[in-house]
């Protein structure tokens, strides 16, 4: 092989590993159905992630699932679902950010919400589901009588920022735990899929 060919052989195969302008997000593929189905999670820390997943499994895996950093276009779905994690009582700000910003594509098509909560490790009662589904989600979404649920999440002392873990840590009896359910999730899945579809 002439030198100039060799260099542009080894030009053309380190440009396979070069990481293009914009990196993809990593992308959850939907199986195919007659309507599109997206959830919308925000998170810190990666229960509503894993609980939106499951949600979509509940729904025969239909629903592409998007984390809200990625700023997705919902305009072409026809039915969303939006989960939350809850910090100090609160959804994140990105979450409030994009409903407020996107309220016009997201308007008559949000078809369930979940919020996902420590709880004190206590299974959750009136009390969570006015605070993060009435007055939060649901108001934000416009959301009015749609499946619901409050799932308890996770703490994962290795996940947190280290000023956060240390406040953490300082709670008396706090400890890492894992009381997600991925039934529960699933079942949040299918409840919202069988109101859907009986409408
Ligand atoms: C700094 C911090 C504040 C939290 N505040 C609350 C709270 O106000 N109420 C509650 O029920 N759970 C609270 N939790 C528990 C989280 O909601 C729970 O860990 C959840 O699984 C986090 O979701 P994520 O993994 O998607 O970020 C808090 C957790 C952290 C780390």
């Amino acid at each position: 092989m002439k030198k100039r060919d060799f260099l542009k052989a080894g030009l053309i195969g380190l440009g396979a590993f070069m990481v293009p302008g914009k990196s993809a997000a990593l992308e959850f593929y939907p199986r195919p159905s007659g309507k599109k189905w997206a959830v919308l999670f925000a998170t810190w820390c990666g229960s509503s992630r894993d609980a939106g997943i499951w949600v979509s499994e509940g729904m025969g895996g239909i629903a592409n699932v998007f984390d809200v950093r990625e700023n997705p276009d919902l305009s072409g779905y026809d039915h969303i679902v939006v989960g939350s994690s809850i910090r100090s009582n609160l959804i994140p700000g990105s979450l409030k950010e994009y409903l407020e910003k996107n309220r016009r594509s997201i308007n008559g098509k949000v078809r369930g919400l979940y919020a996902v909560c420590g709880n004190m490790m206590q299974p959750p009662g009136r009390e969570q589901y006015a605070a993060f589904i009435d007055d939060q989600l649901a108001v934000l979404t416009g959301a009015s009588a749609v499946p619901s649920k409050v799932f308890l999440g996770r703490i994962t002392w290795g996940l947190m920022d280290p000023d956060v873990r240390e406040r953490m840590q300082a709670i008396p009896n706090m400890r890492e735990y894992d009381n997600l359910k991925r039934t529960e999730c699933m079942a949040l899945g299918r409840e919202i899929l069988e109101a859907t579809n009986s409408v």
